[in-house]
């Protein structure tokens, strides 16, 4: 009975409650949304899908992260079930009412729990979502949202943090091993190969449905601050990325698959070979999406700058060297303009 009222907009400190809204409120409303033609993008060439298990996938990988930044992988060697089980995680998360989600809230300073998106600051209108960002472990915001019951999400959570880590060592070495990169050449990647003491946070983004899905956006087109980021998406159609020439472009679900995407880190590390890719997330009328991003990234102590073997009289190096942490400074500074900004002059 209460949803039937006309327009009921209950904003907490900026968080929406958004299935008590009917229409979208003018702060959400981003139209014209796209500079770019648009066309259908379903009917358009799509990332590469690759079968990790090909013989060929380092040349399909180098080749994907050279003319798109992101591309789909299938045979991962991560289980359907831990997908199910994460995406369950985060559907009991956005479940909660808003003030107990609020209890778990990021503080202004803050890396983790729960708040609007990050870049929400480098834009004038709302996005169409909420986050929840873990770094390490969830243990202390999972206490927050369920005094009691918390540790199936937990051990969720750690699980799904301990099977991404060595996927994306292993992403890691195809993308750079198509470079001509071997272990020797990256002395933090450690003897094994293995990137000990890389960092990484897990992002959980819940879109909710929208009652005017045309003018509203989920998550505003951004480039990650990663090395890479590995996204999970539930069967909702979403997340777009940008092609040179072609325009938005969706990445559409494929059950049991992750999209991979190429970060500003990787950008650097590469002297520029491999484009980080932008990308946004649009939403729908009628369906709630979900998606998970394992965002990963160098140890704090480590300066990433141009490869050497990347570097030559042709090919100086374009980016100065710079740490994770300095790198979100910048981001949080310039946003988008963050790469140009760390670019050293021609
Ligand atoms: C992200 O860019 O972090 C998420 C994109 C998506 O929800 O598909
Ligand atoms: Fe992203």
């Amino acid at each position: 009975a209460y949803r039937n009222h006309p327009v009921h907009v209950h904003v907490h400190d900026k968080h929406l409650d958004f299935n008590s809204v009917q229409e979208l409120p003018d702060s959400y409303a981003w139209a014209p949304l796209d500079e770019y033609p648009s066309g259908d993008s379903f009917s358009a060439e799509s990332v590469p899908v690759i079968d990790l298990t090909d013989p060929n996938a380092m040349k399909l990988v180098g080749h994907a992260c050279k003319t798109w930044g992101a591309f789909q992988v299938t045979n991962h060697g991560i289980d359907t079930s831990l997908l199910d089980d994460i995406e369950w995680a985060g559907r009991s998360l956005f479940s909660l009412p808003v003030q107990q989600k609020l209890k778990a809230a990021r503080s202004p300073d803050g890396m983790s729990g729960y708040g609007l998106a990050r870049i929400s600051s480098f834009f004038s209108k709302l996005m169409w979502s909420e986050g929840f960002t873990i770094v390490g472990s969830p243990l202390e915001h999972a206490r927050q949202l369920w005094p009691n019951d918390h540790s199936k999400f937990c051990d969720v959570v750690e699980e799904y943090e301990k099977e991404m880590k060595t996927l994306a060592t292993r992403l890691m070495w195809l993308m750079l091993g198509s470079l001509g990169i071997s272990k020797e050449d990256i002395k933090w990647a450690g003897p094994k190969g293995e990137f000990k003491g890389a960092c990484a946070a897990v992002q959980l983004n819940s879109y909710p449905a929208c009652p005017d899905p045309d003018r509203a956006m989920g998550l505003a087109a951004h480039t990650d601050s990663t090395l890479l980021t590995i996204l999970y998406q539930n069967s909702t159609s979403g997340l777009q990325v940008l092609r040179e020439g072609t325009g938005w472009v969706t990445v559409p679900p494929i059950p049991g698959a992750l999209v991979i995407n190429i970060g500003d880190l990787l950008h650097i590390l590469s002297n520029g070979s491999y484009p980080s890719v932008l990308h946004r997330a649009m939403v729908n009328r009628t369906k709630h999406r979900l998606s998970i991003a394992y965002l990963y990234g160098p140890p704090n102590s480590v300066h990433i700058s141009p490869l050497s073997k990347l570097v030559d009289p042709s090919h100086p190096p374009l980016y100065r060297p710079i740490t994770w942490s300095e790198y979100l400074g910048t981001k949080a500074k310039h946003f988008n303009k963050a790469l140009s900004s760390v670019r050293l002059c021609a």
